[in-house]
Formats: structure tokens, sequence, C-alpha cells
């Protein structure tokens, strides 16, 4: 399964056709170190590959849309047999050009002296300052230089502009390849999570039932999590980004797994909480009775024309509303909603952008009052949850929380594809009803 050529290019032309006389620098991911000289497994930058496919570290990637000749440059780790031994095989400059399509293809190490070319007649440099301050600085100082020639020269890039806000709004939309890639991560993730409901018991550890959903993560296919996978049982599902996994699953403990595969970079996210023992305790059932009721109703708001918030502001009235029916929230539904009472209970937004990055590109909110409204091809995650956690501290006016309740976090979360008329639940394949 794979993206065409032809799509990469249109992708391209979709910035190129925004930045007008700009010009656009691209970095890819750096090499992260893990110990001394062993390295992490390189993972691309999203906007990287979104824009060229192309999956090498020490690469640059230029759109100069207004260059006579040369409108998609790249410059790539030359080849060089000794290195490839140790580090891998390179595409090298020439197989890069045919390859991805490039217009011009130097290596990485002539960057300083071709890339100016690129930037000497453009209106301004369309560049997001990155991680690597290095080449952060690098960037900056051939803009200035071009800045101190300006009064002679009479042009060149009089701004440096971050590129995010032109190319996360196209991330945001997800073409058809992309929509298939999407289905295939959500599908692996899906028979994992079903591998470790069938597995998980108690007297495993929670790293064993980690260990066979990553396994059948690379069996099927994947790269691999798409985050620390979380396998929470007892009161550690009350911590969001518990990922330690070492603790032994005992009788009637909840187990809270949110793990997701990476396919071709595309990710899947899913939690789900079920009884290790198959029986709820009833305040186990009376909370995931409200996480389920607030993340079905919250879906249902997931569809084109609505504000990507509305599906939160449907899941806290459920969740408010449940809490105060179990007496473990007092008061107006409102004026708690309101007051932001709920909070000890449910920290955290009730779903994401979803796709080349788990907490995926793009803005919520055009401004300070105004939501992003949904569009056929957004991809967003659904994951309300209730964590009353031991240490659950209430807000200010309202009661202690007896202590059978305590220990008990529960989230639920699906991957959701908004379509031409309501959506698509990815991840439908694991089961969520009591
Ligand atoms: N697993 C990360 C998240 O759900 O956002
Ligand atoms: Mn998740
Ligand atoms: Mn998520």
């Amino acid at each position: 399964m794979t993206i065409e050529k032809e799509e990469y290019r249109q992708r391209r032309s979709n910035v190129m056709a925004k930045i007008g006389h700009g010009t656009a620098i691209f970095r890819s991911a750096p090499m992260v170190v893990m110990h001394n000289d062993v390295e992490y497994v390189f993972r691309q930058d999203s906007d990287f590959f979104y824009l060229t496919g192309f999956n090498e570290p020490e690469a640059v990637a230029v759109l100069a849309p207004h260059h006579d000749e040369h409108k998609f440059i790249l410059f790539v780790q030359p080849k060089d047999s000794e290195k490839e031994t140790w580090t891998g095989y390179r595409v090298g400059v020439e197989a890069a050009k045919d390859l991805f399509e490039a217009d011009a293809v130097y290596s990485i190490t002539e960057l300083k002296e071709k890339l100016p070319q690129y930037l000497a007649d453009a209106d301004r440099i369309y560049y997001h300052l990155g991680r690597d301050q290095i080449f952060n600085d690098t960037i900056i100082d051939m803009w200035r230089k071009f800045m101190a020639a300006y009064p002679k020269r009479g042009t060149g890039p009089v701004a440096l502009e971050d590129t995010n806000h032109i190319i996360h709004p196209l991330r945001l939309v997800k073409s058809d390849s992309e929509i298939q890639m999407m289905r295939k991560a959500a599908s692996i993730s899906a028979i994992a999570h079903n591998r470790a409901r069938e597995f998980a018991r108690p007297g495993r550890y929670e790293y064993e039932v980690q260990a066979e959903i990553e396994h059948t993560f690379r069996l099927n296919g994947a790269m691999g999590p798409a985050y620390p996978s979380i396998v929470a049982s007892g009161a550690n599902s009350c911590i969001l980004h518990y990922v330690e996994n070492d603790r032994q699953i005992q009788e009637k403990d909840l187990l809270l797994i949110d793990a997701g595969c990476s396919y071709n970079y595309y990710n899947g996210d899913i939690t789900r909480t079920f009884p290790v023992d198959s029986k709820f305790t009833s305040e186990q059932k009376a909370i995931y009775d409200i996480v389920l009721e607030a993340q079905l109703k919250a879906i249902d708001e997931v569809k084109k024309g609505n504000s990507c918030n509305k599906s939160h502001e449907v899941a806290v009235k459920i969740i408010v509303e449940g809490l105060v029916d179990l007496g473990l929230l007092v008061g107006n539904i409102e004026e708690i909603i309101q007051e932001e009472k709920y909070k000890p209970f449910y920290m955290h937004k009730t779903g994401h952008w979803l796709g080349l990055d788990v907490h995926d590109a793009g803005v919520y909110k055009s401004d300070k009052d105004t939501w992003y409204i949904l569009e056929t091809g957004n991809v967003v995650t659904v994951e309300p949850g209730i964590y009353i956690s031991p240490n659950l501290k209430p807000a200010e006016g309202q009661p202690e929380i007896p202590e059978r309740w305590r220990g008990i976090g529960i989230r639920i979360e699906d991957d959701i594809l908004v379509t031409g008329d309501g959506n698509e639940i990815l991840s439908a394949a694991v089961p969520k009803s009591l």
C-alpha cells in the first residue's frame, strides 16, 4: 500500500499555490541519540514526509514556485559505501531525482552554497523553526545576508514566515489514499486490542499484555507503536500517560489499554477499558455506562459542518450529569461545567486530529472564539474518560469521594473519519458495549 508519486506532486503544487513568490524550506527529522553512539530508529518529520515521501535523515526539501528552472529541489545524503555498510542504503543524489521527481538534487554538503540561489528572488522565506538549532541558524543567517543586501539589490526575502499555516490545513483533510492508510492503521490496532483482551487476566503482568499488542503490530506489517503503549491496570488507569506497564494484574481490576500502531507513518489511537475477570463491579459499571454514553453521543457530533469542539461539549455534559446522578459531583449542571468543577475527574479534551502525527497537525481554532468546522476527510479521535484517582482532590465545595470509587479510571477512544454524510468509525472492530 503506497501513495503514488502523482499525489506527492499534487501536495507540493498545493503548497506552491499558497506561497506564490516565496520559497519554502522543509527539514527532515534529526536522528535522536538513545544512549552513547546508539540512535533511535529514524522517524521522518511528518511535513517533510507529506511533501516528499522521502524517508532519510539529513535532507532538505525546497519549493520555489517562482524559480525559472527548479521548483522542487532536494538536498540528500550523498552515496557513501562505507557509511552505508554501517547505517544502511541511501538513495543518493542521482537516484533521488527520478524517484522523488525533483527538478534538482544536491548533496546536503552543498546546502550553504546551493540554497541561496533559490532564496535570492523570493519575496519571503517560509520555514518552521524546528528543534535543530544549527539548521535554524543557517536559515536565519542566509535571510540576514539577503536583508543586508536588499538596499542594493532591491529584491530578496523581506520576511520569514512559518510553514505550519500553509501545510497543516492541507494535512487536516485526508485524501483517499491517506484514508486507506488510516483504515489499515486502525484495523491492525484493532486486531491488537482484541488479542490483548483475550490474553489479559489476573496474574499476568501489564508488560505481557503490552508485548502481545506490539507483537501483533509488527506481525501485521505496522512499523510499531504509534506512541508508547499504555497498559494500565487498577489505579494505574487514572494516570493518563502511564507507560511503566510493570504491575501484576489483580482480580476485579479494570485494564485500560491505550495503544495504536503506525502504518507507513499513519497512526491508529485506540483505548478500551474492560474488567480482567469479565465482570464489572457495580461502581465500575456505573462509571463505564457514563463514559460509553458520552463517547457514543460525542461520536454522533463528528460530522461535516459541526464545530470540532461539539463532541467535547456533549461529552462533558453527559459526564457531569452522570457524576451528579451518582452523587460524586453536586450542584447545578451548567455551573459545574462553567466553573470546570468536573476537571478533577475529566481533565483532558475529548479528541484530537489524527494522521501522520498522533496528535496531528492543524489548528482547532481560527481565532479566540471560532472553532474549526469539520470537513469531509478530517480524522479525529473521540476519547472521553472519567478518572477517580486515589489522590483525587474534589473541586471547591464538592464532596469527598468514598473509597469504593477510588482507583477507577475509564477511557474509551475511537478513530473517526468525517464522511460526506456522517462518519466512519475506523476502529469499530474493537467491542466496547458493556
Ligand atoms: N494515546 C495518546 C492519546 O490518546 O492522545
Ligand atoms: Mn490514545
Ligand atoms: Mn488520542
